[in-house]
């Protein structure tokens, strides 16, 4: 496996980034980004320990700092990884949306994040499935909703682009396993396996950290589902 450290995937990230960030201000209108400043956040990290990390989109921390999940919700995130054993700086960190999504506030002349609608996730899918293939990881950890969804039409668009010929019986039970897997609380903790045309990484889908902020009665489910992550990250070491 080809690995690469932080320096070597920001070199690596350059042109997709500024790919990226033209094709969305090209595409402003199109894709109905409102008037006002695009703030892009990009993934951070290195493919050292083969594993990518799937969040929804950046806030305003993280525009601030210009890293994905360093705010509220990255300082869980950091705890949750700190315990599993995993050093931050091994992983890779990304958004399925790289701008922040917003909205006005309650207050007059404050700004809100808002959540990412279908629209938005699968006009991001194509620059998430560039990121995956360079990152190449071995285990992608998704972190709440949207990019569970993200991976459901990132299976759908390679079921769908690919002869009915060319796929085995396996990778047919994995777009249908897909298919079945709408939401986060009835898939959370669970292996999946997600075949792309010349590569298979495993899935697991997690809570969004900011879930535990929400709703703590989740953190048992969260520890549990770490163990299995743990447990998949031995199996594949092997
Ligand atoms: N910060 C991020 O970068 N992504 C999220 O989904 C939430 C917070």
């Amino acid at each position: 496996m080809v690995s690469y450290d932080i320096q070597e995937m920001e070199h690596l990230n350059k042109d997709f980034r500024k790919r990226c960030t033209q094709e969305v201000e090209k595409r402003r209108e199109q894709l109905k980004i409102p008037d006002g400043p695009l703030e892009f956040v990009y993934g951070y990290g290195s493919s050292a320990a083969g594993i990518m990390l799937i969040g929804e989109a950046p806030g305003k921390d993280e525009v601030r700092m210009g890293r994905p999940f360093v705010g509220k919700a990255g300082a869980i995130l950091s705890e949750i990884l700190e315990n599993t054993g995993f050093e931050r700086e091994d992983l890779y960190i990304t958004n399925v949306v790289k701008y922040r999504l917003s909205r006005e506030g309650k207050r007059p002349g404050t700004v809100a994040n808002r959540p990412a609608t279908t629209f938005e996730i699968t006009n991001s899918m194509l620059w998430l499935i560039g990121e995956i293939l360079l990152v190449r990881p071995q285990l992608i950890l998704t972190l709440g909703n949207v990019p569970l969804k993200a991976m459901r039409h990132i299976a759908q668009y390679f079921q769908a682009t690919q002869e009915e010929g060319d796929l085995t019986e396996l990778q047919k039970s994995y777009y249908e396993e897909y298919l079945n897997m709408s939401e986060i609380g009835m898939c959370h903790g669970r292996q999946l396996t997600c075949t792309f045309k010349n590569f298979t990484a495993t899935h697991i889908p997690l809570y969004h950290p900011a879930s535990l902020i929400y709703n703590r009665s989740l953190r048992k489910a969260y520890d549990a589902d770490m163990k299995e992550v743990q447990r998949c990250v031995v199996l594949l070491s092997k």
